[in-house]
């Protein structure tokens, strides 16, 4: 079974092409279903929701089984957020650099005891019948550090995020550590059974 990764940010796609490298399924991207520029507006307010929306928008636009994923960077000390807004925090005229920037000022007076977040990803599957969807969710605890890593592995928030019982943020560890414990990997996990029995239907 073909299955679309309907995503355009690269971080992701990379992620996924190593998360079900083992699962039953020809992974393809938008840009080989000629769909590169397909943007899907995310007006839900959950993550289950846009994750969705997403889904059910690329499956149906390519006829193919299609995943998309809504994940964003949960932080305690700011009751939540970014959250759900993690890829337009700051507004649209910040890159990610930037937005990791504004994330460490609005914590610069807070203590490390109290710098705790979690990364959240909800994974959708939808079929092109545009009914049938599954959803698996991951989380990975952690914190916020002090000051920005100059590690290069990962993306977005990834230089700024220690998982829990590490010493070093997910931009300096390798990409098989990170899927290991990180929010898309245990999400990944969890879906690549219904994967697999969809592949074999
Ligand atoms: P969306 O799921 O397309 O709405 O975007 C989620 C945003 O959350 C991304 O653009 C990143 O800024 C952030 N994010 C989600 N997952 C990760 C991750 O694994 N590492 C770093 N940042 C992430």
């Amino acid at each position: 079974m073909k299955l679309l990764i309907g995503s355009t940010n690269t971080g992701k796609v990379h992620e996924y092409g190593i998360l079900l490298a083992d699962a039953d399924v020809e992974v393809v991207g938008l840009a080989d279903v000629g769909l590169g520029d397909m943007d899907v507006e995310e007006n839900g307010t959950t993550f289950e929701e846009n994750a969705i929306i997403k889904a059910k928008a690329y499956a149906q636009a390519s006829g193919l089984a299609a995943l998309a994923d809504d994940s964003g960077i949960c932080v305690d000390a700011l009751d939540g957020r970014p959250g759900l807004y993690s890829a337009r925090y700051g507004g649209a005229g910040l890159d990610n650099a930037g937005r990791r920037r504004k994330l460490l000022g609005e914590l610069e007076a807070v203590p490390d005891e109290k710098r705790g977040a979690e990364f959240v990803c909800v994974i959708a599957v939808a079929l092109p019948d545009g009914d049938t969807v599954h959803l698996a969710e991951g989380i990975c605890r952690g914190s916020i550090a002090q000051t920005e890593s100059t590690g290069i592995s990962g993306f977005g928030y990834d230089p700024v995020f220690i998982p829990e019982g590490y010493d070093r943020t997910f931009a300096d560890i390798s990409d098989d550590e990170k899927n290991e414990l990180s929010h898309r990997g245990r999400a990944a996990k969890k879906i690549i059974a219904t994967l697999n029995q969809l592949a074999a239907r």
